[in-house]
């Protein structure tokens, strides 16, 4: 029974530490039963006995990562999910970026965007905006560690409890940016032209990004120990424009951790460290 035991946290201990590997989620014993729960299928489609020969399987075959990935992300969302973010995008954060006239187009980016819902929300209420300004240009990309959640992303295609939120909540946004196709609704053209998804692991450095005025982080750094989330907030800041914003999830605070952005009302921080400098200046 001991020996069991023994060998049950031996493999726990090495499922964690291949989570942590490949994602850089930090998981607990209280996970145990979750991971155990989404891996035990794929453990069984392999023909596998149990989940030492697993382990052995993810050392051997890159491939299996992938699935992996898919299997330990959560990767739950929802349309315009936090209403007060919405709403400062479209009154605060929109008309003030479209005042300074920087000419390019407005850059954003969902890091970590799941199945997409909130990156089309994004590009929702930008496609408003820019009925009201039409010299109002932007571009969206959304990325998220896991391709198999990406595939839903990019097909723009959803049905359930997703689209019931956003038909009972937002429905003339539903009404004008999808197309129903019975139980299913897909996203129009016009936010497609604007939207595009890719792979990227929020461990590695965002090189080919470019440089963003606003990015989504949301709902992910919860998922991360203290060590990880500075490490991904530091990746993602080289991203960032001078001055850019970023808004993070319902239970997610920059405040107690050393970093390069301002705080500027609950879950909306702005990169560079303002009040320092004019601390700094004061003094
Ligand atoms: C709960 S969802 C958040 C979706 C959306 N941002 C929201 O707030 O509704 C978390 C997402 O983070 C992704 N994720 C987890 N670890 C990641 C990593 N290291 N790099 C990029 N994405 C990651 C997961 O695949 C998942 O889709």
């Amino acid at each position: 029974m001991d020996i069991d035991k023994d060998a049950e946290a031996s493999v726990q201990r090495a499922l964690f530490e291949q989570v942590r590997r490949h994602t850089g989620i930090a998981m607990n014993e209280r996970k145990w039963t979750m991971l155990k729960g989404r891996l035990r299928r794929r453990v069984m489609a392999l023909g596998l006995p149990d989940y030492r020969d697993y382990l052995q399987v993810l050392d051997t075959n890159v491939e299996e990562v992938r699935d992996f990935i898919d299997l330990v992300t959560t990767n739950e969302t929802s349309f315009f999910r936090t209403p007060r973010i919405w709403e400062y995008l479209s009154e605060a954060f929109l008309p003030y970026w479209h005042s300074l006239e920087t000419g390019a187009p407005l850059r954003v980016w969902s890091a970590a965007a799941s199945s997409g819902e909130e990156a089309w929300s994004t590009a929702m209420l930008c496609e408003e905006f820019r009925a009201r300004q039409p010299s109002f240009r932007y571009t969206i990309v959304g990325t998220d560690i896991s391709d198999g959640i990406l595939a839903t992303a990019r097909a723009g295609r959803y049905q359930g409890r997703s689209l019931e939120g956003l038909r009972l909540h937002h429905p003339a946004l539903a009404q004008k940016y999808l197309r129903s196709d019975g139980e299913w609704a897909s996203v129009n053209d016009a936010l497609r032209a604007n939207v595009t998804f890719r792979q990227h692991n929020l461990y590695a450095l965002p090189r080919d990004f470019g440089q963003f005025d606003l990015v989504l982080l949301r709902n992910v750094l919860i998922y991360f120990d203290q060590d990880g989330q500075q490490a991904v907030l530091a990746n993602v800041r080289r991203a960032m424009k001078p001055d850019a914003v970023l808004i993070v999830g319902e239970s997610e605070s920059l405040s107690r951790m050393a970093t390069d952005f301002t705080f500027e009302q609950p879950l909306i921080y702005r990169n560079g460290r303002h009040n320092e400098e004019r601390d700094h200046e004061h003094a």
